[in-house]
């Protein structure tokens, strides 16, 4: 039957997430292709090694992984589940992305929104459907005792239902982003709220990126359930790969990518090679990338000594593009970045260089590039570009940060820190990291790459499975 432990003994360690390590495309001639993606979970999985019986669950997003399914073709230690493509719309785009997603980075505009309608409840009930699929794959493929990692808002249902099918096992769920503040979260219909929390509370333990996010759901929590309860709550703050970055840093095609870019950026009137403010981002309304564009704005009309000599290298890959608010955005970057272009552009320089088709291997080439880094979103869990950049840069870049992103705990004192809203200080910021001298700017740098590297994706990885294995099996919800 669904959900009872299998005959055959079953996975010991289990991963489960929407977006899986693994893509596939079908190519012209009807083969599959397969694409392995990065990121801290997958690297952090490789760390407990291929003979630890790990298994990792995740969605079918494409086409391709559909097909892939049905072929059979799926990797070892994958397991892919084609849920119905609407289902699956309605509860990733439908809910997690436009309401969990919205909720927890407060990006509602609410005189307007939200509205939680009868469509709604239509695609809540999605959503119910698809976090009941990864849970009863979870129970089937799970070993007696095994631990269970569920990450994100896209699952927080499934600790809850995975407990009652499978009381024996430890479940852990990871917060990968924020979590609202109380009082954003009671925005919720009160029985979804309660469903969420309780959802996750069927876990044994609960882990976040930062103390900041931590406290937010704990407040939710006693706001709810009026008790702590028994599950456990731990942060674990994701720090960057710099072995696997600092190597591929150094590939050839990311060479390749830095001549290509150097050109781009050209050089000063004088002939010394232009500074550069680089940022990389998914185009994500959380991101912050039109504030960013409209405060380097600020900084040629505050400070008219740097045109000519700056360009800043914008990285914008499209996101969740079917829906239509993140197509808007994306439009928005685009046209902000055009006009500063052709206000301040001269025939021999080009203001802002924006690249909008993702490109991981330019990316670490603009990493290297880096005189400064510009990571300022309104909102985010962590942030990982705010610690990959001081790591991969050849010269040791200087930060300019958000205060609201989860890495300001860690770096918060090596950066120059800003208020992601208020342009003029931004500006202010851009300048004073463009100006610091060489001794401060890299003994900053030295101390970002400490602080960036604290806790590599293996550790970060292992020390939730440790902390999860620790605790006593089988809390009640
Ligand atoms: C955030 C989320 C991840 C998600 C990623 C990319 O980092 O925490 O769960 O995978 O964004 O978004 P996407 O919707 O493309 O998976």
């Amino acid at each position: 039957t669904q959900g009872a432990p299998s005959a055959q003994g079953g996975a010991r360690v289990l991963v489960a997430s929407n977006r899986g390590p693994v893509s596939y495309e079908v190519g012209e001639d009807g083969s599959l292709r397969s694409k392995r993606g990065g990121g801290g979970v997958v690297s952090g999985l490789s760390a407990i090694g291929p003979d630890a019986g790990a298994l990792w669950v995740c969605s079918a997003l494409s086409d391709g992984d559909r097909e892939a399914v049905r072929r059979g073709a799926g990797e070892d230690g994958v397991l892919m589940l084609d849920i119905p493509a609407d289902v699956h719309a309605d509860a990733y785009n439908g809910i997690a992305n436009s309401v969990l997603w919205f909720v927890h980075h407060m990006l509602y505009q609410t005189p307007l929104e939200p509205v939680f309608d009868a469509e709604f409840r239509r695609r809540w009930a999605s959503y119910e459907t698809y976090n009941r699929a990864f849970a009863e794959a979870l129970a089937r493929q799970a070993a007696p005792g095994a631990a269970v990692l569920v990450q994100d808002y896209h699952l927080t249902l499934v600790p809850g239902m995975l407990r009652e099918l499978r009381p024996d096992l430890r479940i852990g769920h990871f917060s990968h982003t924020p979590w609202a503040p109380a009082e954003y979260f009671r925005m919720l219909p009160d029985d979804i709220a309660g469903q969420v929390l309780r959802g996750m509370l069927g876990a044994d333990r609960l882990g976040f990126l930062t103390r900041r996010w931590a406290d937010a759901f704990e407040a939710c929590r006693d706001g709810f359930a009026g008790g702590p309860g028994a599950t456990r709550i731990g942060v674990h703050g994701l720090g960057a790969d710099a072995d696997f970055l600092r190597a591929r840093a150094h590939e050839p095609d990311v060479e390749e990518r830095m001549a290509a870019l150097r050109e781009e950026i050209g050089s000063a009137p004088d002939g010394t090679a232009r500074r550069t403010v680089v940022r990389v981002d998914r185009t994500e309304l959380s991101k912050n990338i039109v504030r960013g564009l409209l405060s380097y704005r600020q900084l040629l009309e505050d400070h008219p000594e740097w045109r000519e000599r700056v360009v800043h290298v914008a990285f914008a890959y499209p996101s969740r593009q079917d829906l239509a608010v993140y197509r808007d955005y994306t439009a928005e970057v685009r046209r902000v970045a055009e006009e500063i272009n052709s206000a301040f552009g001269t025939p021999g320089w080009r203001p802002v260089v924006l690249h909008v088709k993702d490109d991981f291997a330019r990316s670490l080439a603009a990493y290297r590039l880096a005189d400064v880094a510009l990571v300022n979103p309104i909102r985010d869990g962590m942030n990982l570009v705010a610690k990959e950049v001081p790591v991969v840069s050849d010269e040791g870049c200087a930060l300019v940060l958000s205060r609201e992103a989860g890495a300001f705990e860690e770096l918060g004192e090596d950066a120059i820190a800003v208020n992601p809203y208020d342009v003029v200080g931004t500006a202010h910021a851009l300048h004073e990291a463009l100006s610091m001298g060489p001794a401060e700017r890299a003994d900053r740098a030295k101390r970002l790459v400490a602080a960036a590297t604290a806790l590599p994706p293996a550790r970060w990885f292992l020390d939730q499975l440790h902390a999860l294995e620790e605790g006593p099996a089988g809390q009640p919800a």
